[in-house]
């Protein structure tokens, strides 16, 4: 079989499944679950949000990707990416790799690419924006100089910072917030990634820095045809951004689906709350928006139960505190993980 038929093959296959992700912390007061048997897969070209409140486990879970988590983090399950970009197809459990090694270093920042909050964390104060763009595309893309020069300017072009000569000599405490993020982009996007992780990029921007932010990304994922696993607590970015969705909550996935069906048929308590707190979506001005009460506890030493429990408005007694909850099917692309949709302790399909 010719390359080409293996990959129009394999072109159903997700370009990245997560499977059964568990990062477990050993805290002073016991081990912290905080992923618990994450599953999602993130479709060629498409964009998957990944949402929940602070502390739900969406950091932990994105850095796992690319083995930037902490030593402390004890990582287990498997992260399956299917690489086609080269000349030959890869399967590979980005988990049985050396988080060190020179296969990760490969992949990371050069197919699969990540963007943080703080984009100063991506950038040294010590030199300039240019060169450390220019530092990325030498070690992923190509060993000429000039022609790496030529692609970090027109990166930073192509992200809307015009004055695109002057602002490449330029160093990161020289940009104001939303043009570091944009810099920070185009330093992603410069290697061509497959896969663009993003975890909140634009919480630290104002409204309208965040609206343009997010429309570039969206540019460029059409110009370049990458995925993107989009992590936010906001349900607003997600209708704007992606294709689906996956609610997180305490370690684990509660529900998942299409962005349509999530907004237009919620079923778990925790997403009708996020929705219920989103100010564009609760409809009418008058009504009043409620946010959902309590705070996220922290996962250490949790009996099997649902996590959501001392939140939950419809808790059941003696079923929802007493067993951990199974998944179930709603229909072929919708899942939910709450007792609301299943007989007590076993898993029903509702198809
Ligand atoms: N290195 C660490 N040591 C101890 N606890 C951590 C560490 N990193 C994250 N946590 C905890 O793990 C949980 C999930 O964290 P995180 O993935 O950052 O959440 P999110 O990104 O959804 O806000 C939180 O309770 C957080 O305090
Ligand atoms: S399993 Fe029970 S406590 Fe948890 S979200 Fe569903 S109804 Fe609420
Ligand atoms: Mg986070």
């Amino acid at each position: 079989m010719t390359l080409k038929a293996v990959i129009d093959s394999q072109s159903e296959l997700p370009l990245l499944s997560v499977q059964d992700l568990k990062i477990r912390i050993q805290m002073d007061n016991g081990e912290m679950r905080a992923v618990d048997g994450v599953d999602f897969d993130i479709k060629k070209g498409k964009t998957l949000g990944l949402v929940g409140e602070s502390g739900c486990g969406k950091s932990l879970t994105s850095r796992a990707i690319i083995s930037i988590n902490p030593k402390e983090c004890e990582t287990s399950g498997k992260i399956v990416y299917h690489s086609t970009s080269e000349k030959e197809l890869h399967e590979l459990n980005l988990l049985s790799l050396d988080t060190k090694g020179k296969q990760i270093r490969s992949i990371r920042g050069r197919k699969i690419a990540m963007i943080f909050q703080e984009p100063m964390t991506a950038f040294s104060p010590m030199y300039t924006i240019g060169n450390q763009i220019m530092e990325s595309i030498l070690i992923h893309r190509t060993k000429d100089k000039k022609e790496a020069k030529k692609i970090a300017l027109e990166m930073l072009s192509k992200v809307g910072i015009s004055d695109e000569v002057k602002r490449f000599d330029q160093y990161p405490h020289e940009f104001s917030g939303g043009m570091r993020q944009r810099a920070m982009i185009s330093m992603a996007l410069s290697c061509n990634p497959e896969l663009l992780i993003a975890d909140e990029p634009t919480t630290a921007l104002d409204v309208t820095i965040q609206a343009q932010v997010m429309e570039l990304m969206k540019g460029l994922q059409k110009e370049f045809g990458m995925a993107i696993l989009l992590v936010t607590h906001d349900l607003g970015i997600i209708a704007e951004m992606c294709d689906e969705v996956a609610v997180m909550y305490l370690g684990k996935i509660v529900e998942q689906s299409t962005v349509g069906e999530i907004f237009k048929n919620p079923k778990h308590p925790y997403t009708k709350g996020l929705l219920n707190s989103m100010p564009k979506l609760a409809g009418n001005r008058n009504k009043r928006l409620e946010s959902i009460e309590g705070t996220v506890p922290m996962p250490i030493d949790m009996p099997p139960m649902c996590g959501f429990y001392d939140r939950c408005k419809d808790r059941i007694e003696g079923v929802c505190n007493k067993q951990a909850v199974p998944k179930t099917r709603i229909s072929d692309n919708h899942m939910v993980r709450c007792f609301l949709y299943t007989k007590e302790g076993e898993e029903r399909t509702y198809v």
